[in-house]
């Protein structure tokens, strides 16, 4: 995968193949420590131990459809390969929290991509899940919290267009702004 946006979108679709009601994703930039990591923390069905000690595991998957899981053992591979790690931890019945860390100015860490679109495709393809979105950028950070969102909107649904495009537009503008105006 080119973009860490696209990990945490497939990282986000675990969580909802897992039934989760809500789906808590924080990026953490710290120029100062090097450090660019992503949380990805869900309140679904969670894993055994046998199968999380497994997930890191490429052949591990629970889909019937293929054999092979992949986005756990990429997800890895990309933090490692700039000197990161990816944490995981679950439990049966409260839920998974995958944590992922790269090195910020590692040559290789792939850039976050458009993570504005990720959270409007996420958000409006699962109306009925609640999503928070928080960004740290040094000092600065934002969130966006589908649950204020909807307490807004009234009838009007998530999965309307004007409303996915109003998401996209509110995540780009904040980064604008925590970036300090250059992107
Ligand atoms: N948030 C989660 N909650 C519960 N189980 C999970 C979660 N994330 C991963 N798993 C379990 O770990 C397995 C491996 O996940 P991984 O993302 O690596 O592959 P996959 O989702 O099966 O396939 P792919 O990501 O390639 O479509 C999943 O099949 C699922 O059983
Ligand atoms: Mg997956």
């Amino acid at each position: 995968m080119q973009e860490i946006s696209l990990h945490i979108l497939d990282i986000a679709q675990n969580s909802i193949r897992a039934g989760a009601k809500l789906i808590e994703i924080t990026v953490t930039e710290n120029l100062k420590e090097d450090v660019f990591s992503f949380t990805v923390k869900d309140d679904g069905c969670g894993m055994d131990e046998e199968l999380l000690k497994k997930v890191t595991d490429p052949f591990v998957t629970t889909r019937t459809t293929r054999r092979v899981g992949l986005g756990i053992p990429l997800l890895i591979a990309g933090a490692e390969a700039t000197g990161g790690n990816v944490k995981i931890k679950s439990k049966v019945g409260v839920g998974t929290e995958i944590c992922a860390t790269y090195s910020h100015s590692h040559i290789d860490r792939q850039p976050l991509g458009d993570i504005a679109s990720c959270m409007m495709s996420v958000i409006s393809m699962n109306p009925d899940i609640d999503f928070i979105y928080t960004h740290f950028y040094e000092q600065k950070s934002f969130t966006l919290e589908t649950r204020e969102l909807k307490a807004v909107l009234g009838d009007v649904k998530l999965s309307e267009p004007s409303v996915a495009l109003w998401v996209k537009e509110y995540v780009n503008e904040n980064l604008t702004e925590i970036y300090g105006g250059a992107s």
